[in-house]
């Protein structure tokens, strides 16, 4: 596994404690209502994280069989603690580039904000054509450009003044670079999906104060190994960032816009 997919050591603890409230759950509502309408019994979830998307899915549905998976365990495991695992709900570690299910296993699946970190998305999407039934949906959510989104854009461009000319990119490489609708259209259709639609979701964070804003990227997130490898460390890094932000925001928690990409497909 490359260290930018890594959500590993302590980094599941504060991303479901600080980064999934500021950022992620409007939309695992709205995620879970779409993947909801069609009625499923047989949910599969990619890229489960610590499990935002399930427990939304599964208020709404709670009948139905939900397979959450993830690449990373420490992200499972910190899901079970807050979902326990039951006849409902299974975590199980697995790589959504190949999924240890059989072909035409679920009714539906489901991935939120996992996509961009998958290094071959192509077979990201076979693999989901794959154990998905024929007619069943696959619905998912990535981030939008950086630009329209204004929390994480705001820590990037603290990264920027710290570090001129050689700050970390891990931000604009990857959570943030995958929004062409014309791309993700394309590579939906390579893979055999029909009846694609694709639109744009606009919320605003959580306001937030400068210190958390920091920690949440610095430490909840893969960008942490970037910073402990080249950076001087995560917590040091964290306390720069805290500073550049807190002036930029004027010591007030700060609120900004926040944009995703919902797509869906029939198999
Ligand atoms: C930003 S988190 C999103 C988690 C969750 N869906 C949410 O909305 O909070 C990205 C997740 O993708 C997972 N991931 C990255 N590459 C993966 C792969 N190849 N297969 C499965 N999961 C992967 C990571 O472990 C991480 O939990």
């Amino acid at each position: 596994m490359s260290s930018e997919a890594a959500f590993t050591g302590s980094i599941p603890e504060l991303y479901d404690t600080v980064l999934v409230p500021m950022m992620f759950q409007d939309f695992a509502n709205d995620l879970a209502a779409e993947v909801a309408s069609s009625g499923p019994g047989t949910v599969l979830e990619t890229a489960a994280g610590t499990g935002i998307v399930t427990r939304a899915l599964h208020r709404i549905l709670p009948r139905a069989t939900i397979t959450a998976t993830d690449l990373n365990p420490a992200m499972l495991s910190r899901a079970d603690v807050v979902l326990p695992a039951s006849e409902s709900i299974r975590w199980q570690q697995a790589d959504a580039l190949d999924l240890p299910f059989p072909e035409a296993s679920f009714d539906a699946l489901v991935s939120q904000f996992g996509i961009m970190f998958f290094p071959d998305r192509p077979r990201g999407y076979a693999e989901a054509r794959r154990v998905l039934k024929p007619g069943g949906r696959l619905s998912a959510a990535v981030w939008g450009p950086l630009e329209r989104n204004e929390v994480s854009l705001a820590v990037q461009e603290a990264l920027e003044e710290l570090f001129p000319g050689r700050a970390p990119m891990l931000i604009r490489r990857v959570p943030f670079a995958y929004s062409d609708h014309t791309i993700i259209r394309g590579e939906l259709e390579a893979a055999g999906f029909s009846d694609v639609t694709i639109r744009d979701v606009v919320y605003r964070s959580a306001p937030t104060s400068a210190r958390d804003i920091a920690r949440a990227h610095c430490q909840g997130t893969p960008l942490a190994h970037e910073l402990a490898e080249e950076y001087g460390g995560p917590a040091q890094i964290t306390e720069d960032v805290t500073r550049v932000l807190a002036e930029r925001f004027g010591g007030q928690p700060f609120s900004g816009l926040l944009t995703a990409i919902f797509f869906t497909g029939i198999a």
